[in-house]
């Protein structure tokens, strides 16, 4: 339960790897690649999209075509591209961050007109940051009103509004709003399959043709190209098939594992609810640290991850049963007493 990434392909997914028609993607010849692309093109409704190894390529890539250096990115403290891709936007493309406190990172219109720069002599607002759903904030459902309104500023200020949907899938499901509708509220939006879907590896960037010849220049150019990379769109594939209803029933499992452990003397959700499949808690009223509670629960059979000395931060998917959250649940009440 440390992470979604931690899932591992099905016997039905590693059948679909085996029976995966090839060729060299670099060159768009992939079948089972071209596949996906079109798959995902038609669901999002976006003119063309790259397969990428990884959501942190996907969102470099999309920082690297839609800035200049020296450009800035509004976006809120806890997005991923800031706290966890290790500086590659400023490394990669030499922009800054001006960054915003929002609670669950659903920022508004009126946090970012707070960061649109004057025209002379400051940094150019170059891109608009939503993370859907916010990994920090506890797999939050950005709010559709609030992206709207963020929508219009962007139109309005010719600012581009990327959507880093590495959870999007999650958010479809919990909220209803299909993958369309997010999609037409942004100019580039990126995915992961190697999350909650279930995949071993992948991620997909979407947007319009032009955006998405450049991303493939820099993809190529930064070693991101691959040839056949089929056998692991063939994992995509299924998993667009078979994987998404399902994550309502991770959902539920994150639900039942806030419910169980609400009275564990000492832990507190950091977040008032669990909308999808991230749970946080603080125990720093344990008189524990989280690293100490996790190396207990690991002699249990258990793993969360520990974001920081007083957090847990517990993730529910394809390869955690209801009973296995009953089980962590359990260990964690153990280990904190
Ligand atoms: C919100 C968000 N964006 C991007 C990424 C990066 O994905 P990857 O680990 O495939 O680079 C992650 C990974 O956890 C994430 O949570």
């Amino acid at each position: 339960m440390r992470s979604d990434t931690a899932t591992r392909p099905t016997q039905a997914m590693r059948q679909a790897i085996t029976e995966a028609q090839v060729g060299d993607d670099t060159l768009r010849e992939d079948p089972s690649v071209n596949e996906l692309i079109e798959k995902a093109t038609a669901l999002f409704g976006k003119e063309d999209a790259l397969f990428t190894s990884s959501g942190t390529l996907a969102n470099q890539l999309a920082i690297k075509v839609h800035t200049n250096p020296g450009d800035e990115i509004i976006a809120d403290a806890h997005c991923h591209p800031f706290r966890s891709e290790l500086g590659a936007g400023p490394f990669l493309s030499g922009v800054q961050f001006a960054l915003l406190s929002a609670k669950r990172g659903a920022y508004a219109r009126e946090d970012a007109e707070k960061w649109l720069r004057p025209k002379n002599g400051y940094p150019k607002s170059a891109l608009l940051w939503v993370e859907n759903t916010h990994n920090q904030g506890g797999g939050h459902v950005f709010p559709l009103e609030k992206l709207d309104e963020l929508r219009a500023f962007s139109k309005e200020q010719n600012i581009p509004l990327h959507i880093d949907g590495a959870r999007i899938f999650n958010a479809i499901v919990a909220s209803g709003i299909p993958s369309k509708e997010w999609a037409k509220r942004c100019d580039s939006i990126c995915f992961c399959f190697s999350k909650g879907l279930g995949c071993p590896v992948g991620s997909i960037l979407l947007g319009e043709k032009s955006f998405i010849q450049e991303a493939r220049r820099y993809w190529k150019m930064w070693g991101g190209g691959w040839r056949q990379a089929g056998v692991l769109a063939a994992a995509g594939l299924y998993a667009l098939e078979h994987h998404v209803e399902r994550l309502a029933d991770d959902h539920a499992n994150a639900q039942l594992f806030s419910e169980l452990t609400a009275g564990v003397p000492g832990v507190r959700p950091v977040h008032d609810t669990t909308p999808t499949n991230l749970v946080f808690l603080d125990v720093s009223e344990t008189g524990k640290t989280a690293h100490q509670i996790n190396e207990s629960m690991m002699e249990k059979g258990v793993a969360f991850s520990v974001p920081n000395a007083k957090m847990l931060r517990v993730v529910t998917h394809l390869d955690v049963s209801r009973e296995d959250v009953e089980t962590a649940a359990q260990a964690l009440a153990d280990s904190v007493r």
